[in-house]
C-alpha cells in the first residue's frame, strides 16, 4: 500500500488486488471507501468526483489501466494489449481539464510498450502505477520545501495566507501541492493562519481543505468565496497559494473557478500569488491558456445543495468549473524541479528543458 507521509489522510489505496477510493463527495460527514474492480467504475468515479484534484485523478487513472489490463487479459490472452487502448481512451474522457490525467495515461502506455516477457504483465503495470503514486508524494514534499523557501525569502508583516479549492492529500497522492507548501510553511513558523474559501459550487474548501487542515491542527478560518478582497485590504494576507490543473508553455494556469478572481485581487492589493504544481501539470503543447479545454458541469451543482434546491425552477445556469489565470498575475510557479519566478515562455521552457520528465 502507498501511504502519505507526515499527514493523516490518504484517499487512494491499492489493497487486496483492488483500487480503493475515499469517497470525497461524502466528506467530511462520512468516511466511505469504495472498492473498484472494473475500469468502468473507475471512469465513473473520476467523472462523478469520488476522486478529484489533478494529480489524484492521474494516479487513479494509472491504477484504472491496471484493472482494465487484468480484465482484457482474462478475456483474451492474445489481443488484450490492443483492446486495452479502448479502456485508456475511456479513462481519458472522464474529465477534460487536468492534464495530469493524460500524462499518467501516457506513462502507462509507455510501460505497456516496454513490458518484458519474464514477468506477469499485470505485476509490471501495477509497479508503474505505484511508482506514479509514490513519485507524486515525493514531488509534493519537494515542492513544500521549495515553496516555503520562496516565502522565507520575502519579508511581510502579514502572516496569513489564502488558499482556494482543495490541493492537499485528498487531491494528490499525499501531502499536497499548495497545501504541501502551506504545511511546510506552517511548520517553519512562516504563516500563522490559513484562510480557506468555500469554493462554490462544489465546496472543496469548506468540506475538504478545512477538514484536512483542522485534522493537522493548522489554524484555519473558513470564509465565503467573496471575503478575500476584504482580508487583503486589511493587510492580513502575505500570499495567495493555489494549485493547478494545467499550465501552458507561457505560464498561464488553469485552476478551480475563482482562482483568477483571487489573482486579480492580489495584484491590486500588492499580495503575492504562488501556484504550486508538479511538472506533470505542464502542457507544453499549448502555447497559452486560451487553448485549455474548460470543463462545464451540470446545473445541479449550482441550483441545489445536497439535493436541496435553492434557485428557481428552470433558471439558466453557467457552470464552468475552471478558469485561467494569466502568467502576468503570478509571482512564482513552484514545481518539484525548481521555481519559475514571474513565469513566461522563456522561464517555463528553461525549467522543462533542464529537467525532462524521464
Ligand atoms: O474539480 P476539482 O476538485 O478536481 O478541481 C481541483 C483543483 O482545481 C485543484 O486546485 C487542482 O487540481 C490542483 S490539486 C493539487
Amino acid at each position: 500500500m502507498v501511504s502519505a507521509q507526515d499527514n493523516s489522510v490518504s484517499a487512494i489505496e491499492w489493497r487486496d488486488d483492488a483500487l480503493w477510493l475515499l469517497d470525497q463527495r461524502q466528506l467530511p460527514l462520512e468516511e466511505v471507501w469504495l472498492e473498484h474492480q472494473e475500469v468502468g467504475a473507475v471512469v465513473q468515479s473520476i467523472r462523478d468526483m469520488v476522486v478529484r484534484g489533478a494529480p489524484a485523478i492521474g494516479i487513479t487513472a494509472a491504477y484504472g489501466v491496471v484493472i482494465a489490463a487484468r480484465g482484457r487479459r482474462d478475456q483474451d490472452a492474445y489481443t488484450w494489449k490492443a483492446n486495452l487502448e479502448q479502456d485508456i481512451q475511456d479513462l481519458a474522457q472522464s474529465r477534460p481539464t487536468a492534464v495530469n490525467l493524460f500524462w499518467a495515461l501516457d506513462q502507462m502506455r509507455a510501460a505497456l510498450a516496454k513490458l518484458s516477457d519474464d514477468e506477469d504483465p499485470i505485476v509490471q503495470l501495477l509497479r508503474e502505477a505505484k511508482k506514479i503514486h509514490r513519485l507524486d508524494v515525493a514531488a509534493n514534499h519537494a515542492m513544500g520545501r521549495l515553496g516555503s523557501a520562496v516565502m522565507a525569502g520575502v519579508s511581510s508583516p502579514a502572516k496569513g495566507v489564502i488558499t482556494h479549492c482543495n490541493t492537499g492529500s485528498l487531491a494528490t497522492g499525499g501531502y499536497g501541492t499548495a497545501l504541501g507548501v502551506i504545511r511546510s510553511a506552517w511548520q517553519q513558523g512562516l504563516i500563522d493562519r490559513v484562510f480557506a474559501d468555500e469554493t462554490r459550487p462544489w465546496w472543496q474548501g469548506a468540506r475538504l481543505t478545512a477538514w484536512e487542515l483542522a485534522k493537522d491542527k493548522i489554524p484555519v478560518t473558513l470564509m465565503a468565496d467573496t471575503v478575500g478582497a476584504t482580508l487583503m485590504k486589511q493587510g492580513r494576507i502575505s500570499w495567495v497559494i493555489v494549485g493547478a490543473d494545467r499550465i501552458t508553455a507561457n505560464g498561464d494556469v488553469a485552476n478551480k473557478i475563482g482562482t483568477y478572481n483571487l489573482a486579480v485581487l492580489a495584484k491590486h492589493h500588492g499580495v503575492r500569488f504562488m501556484v504550486v504544481a508538479p511538472t506533470s501539470t505542464f502542457d507544453m503543447d499549448l502555447s497559452s491558456g486560451e487553448d485549455i479545454p474548460i470543463e462545464q458541469r451540470g446545473p445541479d451543482e449550482v441550483v441545489s445543495v445536497k439535493g436541496h434546491r435553492l434557485a428557481p425552477e428552470n433558471i439558466e445556469v453557467y457552470n464552468p468549473v475552471f478558469d485561467v489565470t494569466p502568467a502576468e498575475l503570478i509571482d512564482a510557479i513552484v514545481t518539484e524541479k525548481g521555481v519559475v519566478e514571474r513565469p513566461n515562455l522563456a522561464g517555463v521552457s528553461s525549467l522543462m528543458k533542464k529537467h525532462s520528465l524521464h
